[in-house]
This record gives C-alpha cells, structure tokens and sequence, in this order.
C-alpha cells in the first residue's frame, strides 16, 4: 500500500512547500516534532524484549521513519549547493578546510564559556548537549556495517578508542555522564531545546539508515575535524570554575585525540574511498555540511539563550 503523507507533520511541510529547504525553519512546531523524534530515538536504540505489541509498534515506527526521512531529506537540500561545489579531486583538502570556513566554526559562544560562564550557565549548556547525545561509539558502530576493509579498520581503531582500549575508566561516554552527574545536571529530552536535538536525530539518522552510510561517514568525519577547538575551550571554561583534572577528562581527551582521530579518519576513511568512487565525494560533503548546519543552529540559540534570558549565577 502506498503511504500518502497524510498527518506526517515533516512530510506535509515538504509538500505544502513544493520539496524547498525546510528542514529547520519551516516545520510549524520544530520542539514537538524533534522531541518526538528523539523519543523514537531512544526507544529505538534501547535494550529491548520480545513484546506482545511488536506489530503496532512497527506500525508506529514507520510514520516516525518517514518523519526522519522527510526531515533527513530537507536538510540535504539546504547543504545540497555547498556539497555539490565539493571537488571529487582532491577532496581531503576540502573537507579539511570546513575546520575553518564551516558553518558554526569560531562560534564566540566557546570563548564565552572558556572565560565567562557561570557555574549554572556551564551546567546548563553541558545538559543541552548531552540530552540528545546519540554516543559517538554506537553511531561508528552502526556506520561500518559492510565498508571497506581499510576503512571498517579504521571505524573499529576509532571505536576502540571509545571504549577507552578495553578499560572501563577509559571509555569516553561515561566520563562525559560522570561530569554531568557531579554537575548535579539531569539531560532531559523535555527540558532539551529543539536544536540540539535534532542534531541528535540528524547524526543517529544517518547512522542507522544505509543509504545515508557516507553522509554518515561525513558527519563524524566532520565532528573529529572541528571538535578539538571547541572542547579545549569548555576544558578552560570548567578549570576556571574549580573542576579537577579527572572532572575534565573528557574534553581535555579529546582536545589531543580526535585530532589524531580526524587526521587518520580522513587518511584511512574518507580518502580510499573517494579514490574507489568518486560519487561518494558529494555524499560524505553533504553529511559533514548536514552536521555543521545542526551545529551551527545550536550555538546561535545556545548564546541566544544564555546571554539574554539564562541564569547568570551559578
Ligand atoms: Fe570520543
Ligand atoms: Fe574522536
């Protein structure tokens, strides 16, 4: 039976809209449909059991998979033209560049937190992030189903890295949590704004969904590229409150490795597989655009949040 659309809020927009960029702006209420969204997220991703109701919920979760692919879809064509200037020759080099010239990249709000930021005002931006925060093992995890031999070596290394090399100390997920919970900061879909959360969707999205594997590969490609400038400034924000070395691990960690990780990323990754088909060059620059437009919305509602209406004492 054919699906028409009808009450699929992303997919009407995007036909009332005659199939132009609505990914963000357009949908009529962008918090209630990238908070259901992410509560399909985190069902959808949970530990399960065997349920007696299997055969509503695949029902429901349909309607939300078009959603996502409506919203997926929309936010391609808002990057299509930056990703289609992407040179196939000498692709590296361009993707590189985003360190630079990508959306959201110098945001002023990360110089702010570095020598600004109350104590509440970091809790508050650190519980944004967080809520919607897919984990960056799982979406490496769920990427490298059936690449490449050289580039699944590399997702695994990666992935490695994520799991602290076997240590449960070292695995990075918890230490963020860990940092959170002495925050006293409860991250919260509820109480997440809308932009943070769909740049969760957006990166779960293009993990789980195959035909979105070198988007995917774009987006946390591009997340190893531009996150050392960032995270090096919270780590400078959270010493400046009093937090101990152990409480900022996780952003002094990945302040040196992902740049290492961004380098061999895009050596063992990205580049073989340009090489083997350059096709996939507009693909991965659209999946590294996608991720830098969420990132970029975050910070301008992040400053717009704490320099006008957040608390200022912590
Ligand atoms: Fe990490
Ligand atoms: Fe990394």
């Amino acid at each position: 039976m054919a699906y028409t659309f009808r009450g699929n809020p992303m997919s009407e927009a995007l036909r009332r809209d005659g199939n132009r960029a609505v990914a963000f702006d357009r949908v009529a209420d962008p918090t209630g449909f990238h908070r259901h969204l992410a509560k399909f997220n985190q069902g959808r991703v949970a530990v399960g059991t065997p349920d007696m109701d299997w055969e509503e919920q695949i029902a429901t979760d349909w309607r939300a998979r078009l959603d996502e692919g409506g919203f997926l879809e929309a936010l391609r064509q808002e990057v299509a033209q930056g990703a289609a200037a992407a040179p196939a020759a000498d692709f590296v080099a361009w993707f590189e560049r985003l360190r630079d010239v990508g959306a959201g990249q110098n945001d002023p709000l990360f110089d702010w937190l570095a020598a600004h930021a109350s104590m509440a005002q970091m809790r508050w931006f650190l519980c944004q992030e967080a809520a919607g925060e897919a984990g960056f093992d799982d979406l490496v995890a769920y990427t490298q189903v059936k690449l490449p031999a050289r580039a699944k070596l590399e997702l695994a290394r990666n992935y490695w890295d994520e799991m602290g090399r076997g240590k449960q100390r070292g695995m990075h997920g918890p230490m963020l949590s860990a940092l959170i919970a002495d925050l006293g900061g409860a991250p919260d879909i509820d109480s997440t704004l809308w932009e943070p959360l769909a740049l969760a969707n957006t990166m779960l999205g293009l993990a789980l969904n195959r035909r979105y594997v070198y988007q995917s590969i774009g987006a946390l490609g591009v997340v190893e590229l531009t996150a050392p400038g960032r995270v090096a400034k919270v780590a400078a924000g959270l010493q400046r409150l009093g937090f101990s070395a152990r409480q900022r691990a996780y952003f002094d960690l990945h302040a040196a490795i992902d740049l290492r990780h961004s380098r061999e990323w895009n050596a063992e990754v990205i580049q073989p597989l340009v090489a083997a088909d350059p096709r996939c060059a507009r693909h991965i620059a659209e999946g590294a655009l996608m991720r830098l437009a969420c990132g970029a919305r975050c910070f301008a509602r992040y400053r717009a949040e704490l320099w006008n209406v957040a608390p200022t004492t912590g």
